[in-house]
């Protein structure tokens, strides 16, 4: 029977992608150990992309026992939860309609969330303002930019919509770039300088796509993913003072904002910076921050749950894109609620200060110990060099591989980080993510999340660092021990 259904060659296209590839190899695995296949392996471990909790990081206490209670009211009379998660749990069911949260809500969310948010950038920016109007809550940041990709997108040929893209991107970028149908140009970050941003890159970017495609907005990742990077104030001016000239939207995913660990490090949010610009900056340029509930301390990835701020924006736009989330209908309210408790955590004096204080800051010790520590380690590898991350939840090193590999995955016709990948997951059961180069720079890397457990990153390390060996071992060559499934 012929299906009603196809799969859009474009779709195809993504599908192939090495982390979905990769993906499907790991499910194998598991799926053959399950079934008892003898591997050198107990289980496959995943530290490809971030999602603490099922690498086993523990949910915050506070965050769950409010959200319980919103589920179930009848908890409201456990004499066995804090005072202060019921008077959350309580307020948040009066902002939900029908007092439950069973109810639809406003498609860009929950009025009482939202302001929450808007009193959280305003204490985070240090008094400059932002308003619960211009805060859009969405089932994730991810989907968030898929809206605006989607109104920015049009055109056709040499007038179609395109966005700067920083190399090495997010991995998610690609795909979202190429649903929204809006052109990729890439600008490469300097890793010899910490993956820094250089304006002269930017603007080299600009120049060449010009006349090839239309340049609509600057894509930038701060704190970057997945490099790890924080930009100061001064390089913040510099791309908003390029923006401002060559009229480009920013589009600026900051979710890794509270997880910045560098010394001397800080973090400062890109509307901070052009708020305290001349007018001439502070009243023009258009700027779409992105927060998620995915990310660090929280990680509650699968409640679903974002938002984006806008600035600047034009108030027939902000009306689209409230019209294209209704297509949402509404963002999942316990994924609304929880960012609400992400932007207004318990304060000195709740019953729920210190457990959660305590929770937290094991989660951000964990995540600073296993950056340095998994820096360390990677860097002493031969044939690895990696630069330290300042923030976010990556690593992400370099590899120079052996000529053998590299001719090896030409043969294949794969990129040989993906190649390293597969036989890394084949032969020691980590799945690590492969750079996102696509040929720009023909050098390779891995792209480690250590916002993991202590002890699951020192089996990572230590099983990474076996093969690793093995492969530079001219005359272990893991690189022919076994065969290839792509
Ligand atoms: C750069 C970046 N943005 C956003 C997200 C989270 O997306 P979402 O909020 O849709 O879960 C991630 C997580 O992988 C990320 O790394």
């Amino acid at each position: 029977m012929t299906s009603l259904l196809h799969v859009n060659p474009r779709v195809r296209g993504i599908g192939v992608s090495s982390q979905v590839g990769l993906q499907s190899l790991a499910a194998q695995i598991t799926q053959q150990i399950s079934m008892g296949a003898a591997k050198p392996f107990k289980e496959v471990i995943d530290v490809s992309t971030i999602d603490p909790q099922r690498a086993g990081m523990k949910p915050i206490s506070f965050i769950r026992q409010v959200l319980a209670t919103c589920l179930y009211p009848q908890l409201l009379d456990d004499r066995s939860l804090p005072q202060d998660v019921k008077l959350r749990a309580q307020r948040l069911l009066e902002a939900c309609d029908g007092g439950s949260v069973g109810s639809y809500t406003a498609s860009s969310g929950l009025l009482h969330v939202r302001r929450s948010i808007a009193e959280f950038i305003t204490r985070r920016d240090a008094g400059v303002p932002s308003y619960p109007e211009n805060i859009f809550v969405s089932a994730g940041s991810q989907r968030a930019l898929m809206v605006v990709l989607k109104l920015l997108g049009r055109g056709e040929g040499d007038t179609r919509t395109a966005v700067l893209t920083p190399v090495p991107p997010p991995h998610t970028l690609p795909a979202v770039l190429d649903e929204a149908q809006v052109t990729p140009v890439p600008y490469l970050l300097a890793e010899e300088r910490g993956w820094a941003l250089d304006l002269d890159e930017l603007r080299r970017a600009l120049a060449a796509a010009r006349g090839r495609c239309e340049p609509r907005a600057i894509f930038i990742s701060n704190p970057g993913n997945p490099t790890g990077h924080v930009q100061d104030r001064k390089s913040i001016e510099d791309v908003i003072r390029l923006a401002a000239a060559e009229r480009l939207l920013l589009l600026v995913d900051e979710v890794y904002q509270d997880s910045v660990f560098g010394p001397n490090t800080e973090f400062v949010s890109y509307k901070k910076v052009l708020f305290e610009m001349d007018e001439e900056f502070a009243e023009t340029v258009e700027l779409v921050s992105f927060h998620s509930l995915s990310c660090t301390t929280i990680g509650e990835c699968g409640l679903r749950a974002g938002y984006m701020e806008v600035v600047n924006m034009d108030p027939g736009v902000m009306h689209f894109a409230d019209t294209m989330l209704c297509t949402d209908i509404n963002t999942p309210v316990t994924g609304q609620l929880a960012l609400d408790l992400l932007v207004n955590p318990p304060t000195p004096g709740d019953d729920s200060y210190d457990t959660y204080t305590q929770e937290t800051l094991l989660t951000r010790a964990t995540l600073t110990h296993n950056a340095q520590h998994g820096h360390e380690l990677l860097s002493d590898l031969p044939g690895m060099s990696c630069q330290p991350a300042m923030a976010g939840v990556y690593l992400y090193p370099r590899l120079q591989l052996p000529a053998e590999i590299r001719e090896q995955a030409e043969s294949l016709g794969v990129d040989a980080d993906v190649l390293y990948c597969q036989k890394l997951l084949e032969e020691e059961g980590v799945f690590v993510g492969a750079g996102h180069h696509g040929g720009t720079t023909g050098s390779h890397h891995l792209r480690l999340c250590v916002l993991v457990p202590r002890d699951t990153l020192e089996d990572v390390l230590a099983r990474l660092g076996s093969f690793h060996l093995r492969l530079m071992d001219p005359d272990g060559g893991v690189g022919t021990s076994r065969e290839t499934t792509f």
